[in-house]
């Protein structure tokens, strides 16, 4: 059993992430909108600093209930590429997926250039971010050319 298995139990239905490098689990529930007040329509447990024997130390996220959306795995594959991604259903693993970098991200991530014109307030473009580097990840926007990288990329993801 996993470390965790002492603190959380199994779920019914819903999500799980796993695998998450430390500390990410919240920045995760933020841009999912999960945080209060929106949050507390699910029931979601955050494990920090659970035992990993690949990670040393991992967090995990489950969401009882919840039904991912297409944007979710963008936005997860931004913040944690190479976290997997399960759905449960009747307390069975039904997908497993392991997260990456989009390597496009449409209306996603904003580029950070205020006179963009994917910022502008009337007649703005949607934004196009094009994925330049893995490790650490970096974006380019494809309009003005602005190129965000490392943690400063998990600011500019939409909510
Ligand atoms: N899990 C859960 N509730 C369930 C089934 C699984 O919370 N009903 C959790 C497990 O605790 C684990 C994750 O979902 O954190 C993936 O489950 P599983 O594939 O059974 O575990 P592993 O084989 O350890 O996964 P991996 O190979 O991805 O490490
Ligand atoms: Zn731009």
């Amino acid at each position: 059993m996993e470390g965790e298995g002492l603190l959380v139990r199994k779920i019914r239905s819903g999500v799980v992430i796993d695998h998450i490098p430390p500390g990410r689990a919240f920045t995760m529930l933020k841009a999912l909108g999960l945080l209060p007040p929106r949050g507390y329509k699910w029931r979601i447990a955050v494990v920090i600093n659970a035992e990993s024997s690949k990670l040393g130390r991992k967090d995990i996220l489950k969401i009882e209930g919840y039904k991912p959306r297409r944007r979710d795995l963008e936005v997860l594959g931004i913040i944690a590429p190479g976290a997997t991604f399960n759905v449960i259903e009747d307390y069975r693993v039904v997908e497993k997926l392991r997260l990456k970098l989009p390597e496009v991200s449409q209306g996603v991530l904003r580029c950070p250039n205020p006179t963009c014109i994917t910022r502008k307030e009337r007649e703005k473009a949607v934004s196009k971010m094009v994925l330049v580097s893995h490790d650490p990840p970096a974006y380019r926007c494809v309009y003005c050319g602005t190129t965000v990288r490392g943690e400063e990329i998990h600011d500019l993801i939409s909510p």
